[in-house]
């Protein structure tokens, strides 16, 4: 018999890198992710299969993938796992927490505990394997990709439900290459160790910006929730996340319409999110601004695409 789970991929509209240090973000869930088979195989250890990427667990490997998936899976029984995820490696778009929620959730299946329990132990596995790729993480990918919506996040508290006064709709743009998001969270740490001022700045400023992006989220200003993307745009390449085809891809899009733009997850690379009016009908395709910033990023040779935010796991 063959389990068969899955979670969504994420967003972070504002706050990433200060949830880090306890300041509230908010992200959301979108409706690419990943999914995951897995059957009970006969003799140990389990292997794993994305893509053409193998692994068989092993705590001790020098592959990241390996011990990732030897921290999720445990020791007690072997399992043979197939897993695909939807988003880009390293993308900024939770690919790696959403593999992890959807193969704990398969796994945990084998178990006979209660729904809940399952749930809260698929959580711990996806933590350990987390951990492994990421270092600090503060727990936000996690909680989106078996969660989604659209939600306030603490560290060490979880999410909390926003209430959208209008739809969110954003262009996702891809800058083309990947970043690792543990790198791009000690280098932040090193800024923040050489120069305390910026750390207290830096997380006064975006913690202000994070209060009035849910505020507009509830009321459903578009045009406020922008401007404060903008803003913490400014700050993030502030601490030196920004590069030249994450600010190339937030001109295009403010150039061609969009209320604002930033880069999402770690920076370095990844993915820019551009907030776009919600199409008048019940069109995927996104609005008339939607396919212009999609339309001026493909001539600037960028991959995107339209999706409507606050997707749920499952
Ligand atoms: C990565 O998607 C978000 C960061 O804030 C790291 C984290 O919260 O663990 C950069």
């Amino acid at each position: 018999m063959t389990q068969r789970a899955s979670a969504c991929g994420k967003v972070i509209l504002l706050g990433e890198h200060a949830v880090v240090y306890g300041t509230p973000a908010i992200a959301a869930g979108i409706e690419r992710g990943a999914w995951a088979e897995v059957s009970l195989a006969d003799v140990g250890p389990s292997t794993l299969e994305i893509g053409d990427r193998r692994a068989v667990a092993d705590a001790q490997s020098e592959d990241d993938l390996a011990r990732a998936f030897s921290a999720l899976v445990g020791s007690d029984r072997a399992f043979s796992v197939r897993a695909h995820s939807e988003l880009p490696p390293g993308g900024g778009l939770g690919s790696s927490a959403a593999l992890a929620v959807s193969i704990a959730r398969a796994i945990e299946m084998y178990t006979s505990a209660a729904p809940h329990e399952r749930e809260l132990r698929a959580a711990e596995r996806a933590l350990a394997w987390e951990r492994v790729f990421h270092g600090n993480p503060s727990g936000i990918d996690m909680y989106a990709a078996a969660n989604g919506g659209t939600f306030e996040f603490v560290r060490g508290r979880g999410g909390q439900p926003i209430e959208a006064g209008a739809e969110l709709w954003l262009c996702i743009g891809l800058s083309g290459s990947g970043a690792s998001t543990k790198t791009m969270v000690e280098s932040v740490a090193r800024q923040f160790q050489r120069r305390p001022e910026l750390q207290a700045r830096t997380l006064d400023g975006i913690g202000a910006l994070v209060r009035n992006a849910s505020l507009a989220i509830q009321v459903g200003d578009l045009v406020g929730l922008g401007r404060l993307m903008d803003l913490n745009q400014m700050m993030l390449a502030g601490l030196l996340l920004s590069t030249q085809p994450i600010e190339q891809l937030c001109t295009l899009a403010r150039g061609a319409g969009a209320l604002g733009a930033k880069l999402t997850g770690s920076g370095g690379g990844g993915s820019v999110i551009a907030l776009v009016p919600a199409p008048g009908g019940s069109e995927d395709e996104g609005s008339d601004v939607a396919k212009a910033v999609l339309r001026a990023w493909k001539l600037a040779g960028f991959e995107g695409f339209v999706t409507r935010v606050g997707a749920t796991g499952r």
